[in-house]
């Protein structure tokens, strides 16, 4: 039978005032965050156009712009949906020419093949960056070399100046919404802050992703008084999140934690391996995750999972359509980020038929 969400906080609750002597057992279910907003000024003309149609980043002016894009890896369902997004609309029936880096989650790698990207010619240059370290010298490089470059994805942070706009997602404030639903949801069951007992599993350290998700989850645990018992990388992967599950559950009582936050839907689904392993039941605990994928929206529609912070990832044919605006001239507002909301048992019903990938 379906253990809806309420009964699993009011189970998890009820098994710790057994062991921390607390009592809640209430009811309703909180109403999902606000969507988020963007800081982003609205678009504006330069007034410069191009040598041809595609505009002045078509600079061989053959109608084609030749764009270069590195992509992290395959680490997650995520990354596959955002690949596929990028290969269906940077086709030459769009104008474009994708010249596709896979840095398969090694920083180096990834690096080496933007200045590879440089010194084969290519007309423009989408980073999806790894981590945030170290990339002042490529940008200089691609800058110096008279290659607009696109952040996508995972912001670069404090490196506007090297990049024509970033597009993607507001990481910080995912961290932040799971946060509001969490609070929303101790306030809706009558919960006490006490009994928020978190094992943390974060993504590929280093990258905007984890980094925004931890600030906000860090920031959510100063100002309620919450617990990180455990905190450990899973980098993005199921068998990393498994692996990383495994090893915390080893050295933790099953009641001594109430949460599990996975930075992502794969190690999410790695950390419920490995709970299902030692026989525990991930309905007993509140299980919050990041991204959306389809299976996992059918957790939440289980009550398996409680809730996702929504990331996008399809962003391929918003990316391109904004290098042809601004290859036109068009000033684009940047940062700009993707809607996103936390998909919970309230709006499952509707999530579910539009979810991404499988
Ligand atoms: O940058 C987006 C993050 O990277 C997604 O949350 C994760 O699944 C991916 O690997």
């Amino acid at each position: 039978m379906k253990t809806t969400t309420l009964t699993k906080i009011m189970a998890a609750a009820c098994a710790m005032t057994f062991a921390v002597g607390l009592t809640a057992c209430g009811s309703d279910t909180p109403a999902p965050p606000p969507p988020p907003s963007s800081d982003a000024p609205p678009a504006t003309s330069t007034g410069n156009t191009g040598s041809s149609a595609m505009g002045a980043w078509d600079k061989n002016g053959d109608g084609i712009i030749v764009v270069g894009f590195a992509q992290t890896g395959s680490e997650s369902g995520w990354r596959t949906a955002n690949t596929q997004s990028f290969k269906d609309y940077f086709i030459p029936a769009n104008g474009f020419d994708l010249k596709f880096g896979d840095a398969n989650g090694d920083d180096a790698t990834q690096k080496a093949q933007v200045r590879d990207f440089i010194s084969q010619g290519a007309e423009v240059i989408v980073i999806q960056p790894l981590s945030n370290d170290g990339w002042e010298p490529v940008l200089k490089e691609a800058k110096d070399a008279g290659i607009p470059v696109i952040n996508s994805d995972r912001r670069l942070q404090g490196l506007d100046q090297y990049y024509e706009f970033f597009f993607g997602s507001d990481m910080r404030g995912e961290g932040d919404r799971a946060v509001a639903w969490l609070e929303g949801y101790i306030a809706a069951n009558n919960l006490s802050n006490s009994d928020i007992k978190i094992i943390h599993l974060q993504g590929q350290m280093g990258s905007d992703a984890q980094a925004g998700r931890t600030e906000g989850l860090e920031a959510g645990v100063q100002k309620n008084g919450w617990t990180i018992l455990k905190q450990q990388t899973g980098e993005f992967a199921r068998d990393k999140g498994q692996a990383a599950m495994a090893a915390i559950l080893s050295s933790v009582q099953p009641t001594d934690f109430t949460v599990v936050w996975g930075e992502n839907d794969d190690m999410v689904y790695g950390a419920i391996d490995a709970m299902t392993a030692v026989g525990l039941d991930p309905k007993d605990y509140i299980v919050i995750s990041f991204d959306g994928n389809k299976s996992a929206v059918q957790m939440v529609k289980d009550g398996i999972i409680d809730a996702i912070a929504e990331c996008n990832p399809l962003l391929g044919e918003q990316v391109g359509k904004l290098i042809l605006r601004a290859s036109q001239g068009e000033k684009i507002p940047s940062p700009t980020f993707s809607q996103e909301e936390v998909i919970d048992s309230t709006n499952v019903d509707a999530k579910l038929p539009i979810a991404f990938g499988s």
